[in-house]
């Protein structure tokens, strides 16, 4: 056993370290509640884990808790996991960040079955012959390791952390577009779900109470896993086109749940209010989420399949009016109200700059210039914020959908930039659409719309739009990056 420098230094009381990282989070959370603090609330958020996984090391490391393999097992680990996330979350692009949550739930998912699978294993040692049961049965002296609650705990961990898992993983490849329809048969239907959860349940249950030797705990707890591993593929593949944005929320949800009972395995006070909090506002956001897309989330957990991606919704507009920025720019020259509606090509023109100089352009000209803001425009909640933020577009210009709906009547243009089902009206018009019932931006109240895209293609949830035909339509098809450089060249020479 290699001899710790640290072992003669008395720990700090740890559960005051704990405390203070509990607090930071908490005041983290407090300050991404508004766009202009939410980078401080980031750091805060930041610095109050480095205050627990410092306070946790330092006991690790001064309190002599844990000999030496151990310390050179888990550093290269710690430097391998933050070296990879650091390097990741510097060059993974905006567009993809919803990806990049979605692995990083599951990774947090992960973790939490992997960690209650080695206190099984710690508990099967410890227990010899009677496994989790004997401790049931009253075996007092392994405090921390014994007892029903800690028995849920386990099986909490296991399950919850199974289907974050393997939940996030479908998640992430919906998104990315490597998965756009169920390709796991009768998987992910209801029945198929119910019989899932109650063979997880039945062997949870066998698991926690039944088990009599350290050989029976592992069965049933690797069958437990096995079985959330399955649902989480069952409860995510069913969940498709516009949903997905309250499916991350969810899952987002599911890992802080993962992390708050994994705290109750460990008897980590830290793990457990930061899984908690994380719990708490995934449910939280994921309530938003429901509303600003008009679903209940039984709804959205049981929807029937929907594909994303139709081709073939290119077809069939007959009526579509196509225009250019030389066209485009008069009308810009002369509007009294021009709204900017901002969606996911936006994001990935990073047009936001642009838009930015557009904007300033008309306001010298005295026009006045708002953006429409919906709930799911992008890839992730709150894209178009932090996008338009990124460019110094001024807060008070942008404005949620029920602030601005009423408004698009008064408007003399219309720039819909990069966006496409949020601004579709079949989700008033059609009860059969895949978005029906979801609020839209009523941009076609205005007197031009002038739509900017690439192509006729669908948006995210594989659709058709009436919107492209309209009569007061005009379809400025280009990337959205050049076609805002072409419009200012032309409303500069206006
Ligand atoms: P979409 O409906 O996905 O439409 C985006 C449009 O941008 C596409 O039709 C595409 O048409 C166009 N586009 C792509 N690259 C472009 C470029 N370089 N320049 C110009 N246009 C470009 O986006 P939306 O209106 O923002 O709606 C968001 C959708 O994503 C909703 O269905 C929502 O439910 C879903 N979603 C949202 C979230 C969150 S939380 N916001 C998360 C997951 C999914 P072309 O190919 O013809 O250019």
């Amino acid at each position: 056993m290699i001899a710790l420098p640290f072992a003669a230094v008395s720990a700090p009381p740890i559960e005051v370290a704990y405390m203070v990282a509990s607090a930071l989070f908490i005041l983290g959370i407090r300050f991404l509640g508004k766009v202009k603090t939410a980078k401080r609330g980031n750091d805060v958020a930041a610095l109050g884990m480095a205050v627990a996984i410092g306070a946790t090391m330092w006991e690790l490391l001064a309190g002599g808790k844990y000999d030496g393999t151990s310390w050179a097992l888990w550093a290269p680990a710690m430097a391998l996991g933050s070296g990879l996330g650091f390097v990741l979350a510097k060059r993974v692009p905006m567009t993809a960040m919803p990806e990049f949550v979605a692995v990083f739930n599951g990774l947090g998912g992960l973790a939490s079955l992997l960690v209650a699978l080695a206190e099984v294993a710690l508990v099967a040692e410890i227990c010899g012959q009677t496994g989790l049961n004997g401790l049931l049965q009253g075996n007092t002296t392994l405090s921390g390791h014994g007892g029903v609650a800690f028995a849920v705990a386990v099986f909490l961990a296991v399950i919850i952390g199974g289907v974050t898992f393997s939940g996030s993983m479908i998640a992430y490849a919906k998104l990315a577009g490597k998965v756009n329809k169920n390709r796991f048969g009768a998987l992910g239907t209801t029945p198929v779900n119910v019989v899932l959860a109650i063979l997880m349940l039945g062997a949870s249950i066998w698991g926690a109470f039944l088990a009599d030797s350290p050989e029976m705990l592992w069965l049933s707890n690797g069958l437990v896993a096995l079985i959330a591993l399955v649902l989480g593929i069952g409860l995510t593949m069913p969940i498709g086109g516009a949903d997905m944005p309250v499916a991350i929320a969810l899952l987002n949800s599911y890992s802080g749940i993962a992390g708050m009972t994994t705290g109750f395995v460990l008897s980590n006070n830290v793990l457990i209010v930061a899984g908690a909090l994380v719990g708490a506002s995934g449910i939280i956001l994921t309530q938003i989420m429901c509303k600003a897309m008009n679903r209940s989330l039984g709804n959205v957990l049981l929807g029937a399949i929907s594909e994303s991606g139709g081709a073939a919704s290119k077809e069939g507009y007959t009526k579509v009016k196509t225009t250019s920025a030389e066209e485009v720019a008069p009308l810009l020259d002369a509007a009294r109200l021009v709204i900017i509606v901002p969606g996911y090509g936006l994001a990935v023109a990073q047009a936001q700059h642009k838009v930015r100089e557009l904007a300033g352009l008309l306001e010298k000209k005295g026009c006045v210039v708002k953006y429409a803001i919906h709930p799911v425009a992008g890839r992730m909640p709150g894209h178009m914020n932090i996008l338009l933020a990124e460019a110094n577009v001024p807060y008070e210009q942008l404005f949620e959908l029920d602030q601005i709906n009423d408004e698009f009547a008064q408007a003399d243009v219309v720039l819909v930039l990069g966006a496409n089902d949020v601004c579709n009206p079949a989700a008033n018009d059609d009860p059969k659409s895949p978005i029906a019932g979801m609020p839209v931006l009523n941009v076609w109240n205005a007197r031009t719309v002038v739509v900017v895209k690439r192509s006729l293609s669908a948006g995210y949830a594989g659709i058709r739009n009436e919107l492209f035909q309209l009569d007061n339509s005009l379809m400025l098809l280009a990337d959205a990056k050049k076609a805002m450089e072409d419009l200012v060249t032309e409303l500069k020479a206006q």
